[in-house]
C-alpha cells in the first residue's frame, strides 16, 4: 500500500503584510503563543502524515531549517526544497515531484489556520480515501478572494472557479488538498493562468471532470481562518488565544499532537519541556504527566 505525505507551502512574498514580512517570512509569524507555520504542520500530523517537505524560498530556507530542524524532536521527517519564485500553489507538486515518489499527498498552505472539533476523524478520512481526491470548503462572506465551488442542493460539487468576479456560492476552498499520485502528471500539464502561476483550482477541475473529488464542507463547528493580512493576523492571534485562555488547553500544538501519536515518548516530551522555563514548555509538561 502507498503512503501518503504531506507538503507544506511557505513561500511568497507576503507583500500585504509590508513592512513586516521584508526581512522575514510571512509563515513564521507568530500566530499567538506559536509561529504560524505550527498551525498547518500540526494538522498534517494529526492526519497522520509523517514524511513532510516544506517548500519555502531561497531567501527563507534557512531560517524553517532553524526553527524544525529534521522533525526528529516531533518524532517526523521533515525535508526542504526551494520556490524561486511564486510560480502557483499546483507547482509544489513539481518541485515535490522526487519527495512524492509513487505515494498520495497532502497539500497545506503554510497560512491557513483551522480548528474544530472532530477535525482529526475528518483529516483521517481524507487521508485514507484513495478512491479520489479530497477537498473542503468553507462558507465565507468574501467568496471573491478565493475559489469558489459550487454545489447542487445535495452538496455535489458542480464547478469551482479561481477569484470569480461573481461567485455562484459563499464557500471558499480551503488550503488543504489530498491528492493521489496522479496530481504529478496533472500538474505537469496544467497552464499558467493569467496571474502567470500554475492554479490549485485547475487541478481540482480536472479531478472534478474525471468526477474523482470530494468536497467535505467544514460547518460552522469550524474556524478556517485567513493569515494575509495585519487585521486577519491580530484576529487570528485572538481567536488562538481565547479559546486556549478559556480552555486551559493549546490549540494545534505539534509536540502535544506527537506524543498523541504515540511518536515520540513522555521522556522525549519532557527534555523538550525542560529547555526553557515559560508558559508554553509547562503546557508540555503538564501534558507529558
Ligand atoms: C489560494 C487558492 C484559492 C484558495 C486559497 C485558500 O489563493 O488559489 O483557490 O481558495 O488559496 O487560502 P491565493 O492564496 O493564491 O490567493
Amino acid at each position: 500500500m502507498n503512503k501518503r505525505k504531506g507538503i507544506v507551502l511557505a513561500g511568497g512574498s507576503g507583500s500585504r503584510l509590508f513592512p513586516v514580512t521584508k526581512s522575514i517570512s510571512k509563515q513564521l509569524i507568530p500566530i499567538y503563543d506559536k509561529p504560524m507555520i505550527f498551525y498547518p504542520i500540526a494538522v498534517l500530523m494529526l492526519s497522520e502524515i509523517k514524511d513532510i517537505l516544506i517548500i519555502t524560498s531561497p531567501e527563507h530556507v534557512h531560517l524553517y531549517q532553524k526553527l524544525l530542524g529534521d522533525g526528529s524532536n516531533w518524532g517526523i521527517n521533515i525535508s526542504y526544497e526551494e520556490q524561486e519564485k511564486p510560480r502557483g500553489l499546483a507547482e509544489a507538486f513539481l518541485i515535490g515531484e522526487k519527495f512524492i515518489g509513487n505515494d498520495s499527498v497532502a497539500l497545506i498552505l503554510g497560512d491557513n489556520l483551522f480548528y474544530g472539533n472532530a477535525f482529526k476523524d475528518l483529516l483521517i478520512e481524507a487521508k485514507n480515501n484513495n478512491e479520489s481526491a479530497s477537498i473542503f470548503a468553507y462558507r465565507v462572506s468574501d467568496p471573491e478572494r478565493f475559489g469558489v465551488v459550487e454545489f447542487d442542493k445535495n452538496y455535489n460539487a458542480l464547478s469551482i472557479m479561481e477569484k470569480p468576479k461573481k461567485p455562484k456560492s459563499n464557500y471558499a476552498v480551503t488550503g488543504l488538498y489530498y491528492y493521489d499520485n496522479e496530481v504529478i502528471k496533472i500538474a505537469k500539464n496544467i497552464e499558467p493562468s493569467d496571474r502567470g502561476e500554475l492554479e490549485i483550482t485547475d487541478i481540482n477541475k480536472e479531478y472534478l471532470s474525471r468526477k474523482k473529488l470530494s468536497v467535505k464542507v467544514l460547518g460552522s463547528g469550524y474556524a478556517w481562518l485567513d493569515t494575509g493580512t495585519p487585521d486577519s493576523l491580530i484576529e487570528a492571534s485572538h481567536f488562538i488565544y481565547t479559546l486556549e485562555k478559556r480552555q486551559g488547553v493549546k490549540i494545534m500544538c505539534p509536540e502535544e499532537i506527537s506524543f498523541k501519536n504515540g511518536w515520540i515518548t513522555k521522556d522525549k516530551l519532557l527534555e523538550i519541556a525542560s529547555l526553557t522555563k515559560n508558559n508554553y514548555n509547562s503546557y508540555l509538561k503538564r501534558i507529558a504527566e
